[in-house]
């Protein structure tokens, strides 16, 4: 199954003078099994594409598809987003009622409903035992952001879809949700990761799509992304230092770089060769 947006353009109030195009011809694929990350400048459409991609935000003109046709009734169905606020998703008084929510609309049993929450709280980090009862707006910053992906995750969808899951969190949290996003990937789910922290993505993902001003800039591996310099300098993103040494070496016409690159690459423990 995959997510497929064909020459998708989505304008907020069209024809009015406050009209914003926040997605112009945007094409592209998402596999399960896959993750990819989406990044670009504050107000390049990263938000508004991945709320096209959940089928909460309808294309002005142009299509956002399940292929094959006819694999679930609607998109939002093969769905789940993690909002860019996670305080925007809750509203049950307690952790466990909020992530038992979806479970409870998809019309699952009570013991079946309990099953998904404690696993999608220990699977966030959060055991239900100590997290469940709590009221989910007095969470920590980084507890209230494992709560919101907890009650996706309790979704059990083929789409994953995370908006800055890793914003204002510590290292040791943010390599945690790492670990759950290639889980997820690893067991069959495809997941679209929209963030500014480039070590995130060297860390999670294969496949990253450039936008800027609504646009697909680019849309490959990874690794080129994380090795085009001229590129990230215009987004304003700083490369992970992996990738910072490499450029300077390069810069330099250093006569090792190449074999220097290799070496940082196996270190770096993953496939992605700069
Ligand atoms: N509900 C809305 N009504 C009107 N304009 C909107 C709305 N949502 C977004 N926009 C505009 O659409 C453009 C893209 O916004 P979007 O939120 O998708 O960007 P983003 O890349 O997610 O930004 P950020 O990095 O700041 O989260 C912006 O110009 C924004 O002002
Ligand atoms: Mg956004």
């Amino acid at each position: 199954m995959r997510i497929a947006l064909r020459d998708v353009t989505v304008q907020y109030d069209p024809g009015l003078p406050s009209a914003t195009t926040a997605l112009s011809g945007v094409g592209l694929a998402v596999e399960q099994g896959e993750c990819v990350a989406v990044i670009g400048p504050t107000g390049s459409g990263k938000t508004t594409l991945l709320e096209v991609m959940a089928g909460l935000a309808k294309p002005t003109s142009g299509a956002a598809t399940i292929e094959p046709a006819g694999a679930v009734r609607r998109l939002r169905d093969a769905v789940g987003l993690a909002y860019q606020f996670p305080e925007s998703q809750f509203f049950e008084e307690t952790v466990f009622a909020d992530v038992g929510f979806g479970p409870a609309r998809q019309g699952l049993a009570e013991p079946e409903i309990r099953i998904r929450v404690e696993e999608a709280l220990s699977r966030a980090g959060l055991p239900a035992g100590e997290f469940g009862g709590r009221a989910p707006l007095s969470l920590s910053a980084g507890e209230k952001r494992r709560a919101a992906i907890a009650g996706i995750l309790a979704l059990s969808r083929p789409f994953l879809l995370l908006d800055e899951p890793t914003a204002g969190l510590d290292p040791s949290t943010a390599e945690r949700i790492a670990d759950l996003v290639r889980n997820d990937a690893r067991e069959g789910r495809g997941v679209v990761v929209v963030t500014h922290d480039l070590e995130f993505v060297e860390a999670v993902t294969s496949h990253t799509v450039v936008l800027g001003d609504g646009a697909v800039l680019t849309d490959g591996t990874t690794a080129d992304a994380l090795s085009d310099a001229a590129l990230l300098e215009q987004l304003g993103l700083e490369p992970p230092p992996r990738y910072a040494l490499m450029d300077r070496l390069r810069r330099l016409r250093h006569p090792e770089s190449d074999r220097i690159g290799l070496v940082l690459s196996r270190a770096g423990g993953d496939p992605q060769e700069p």
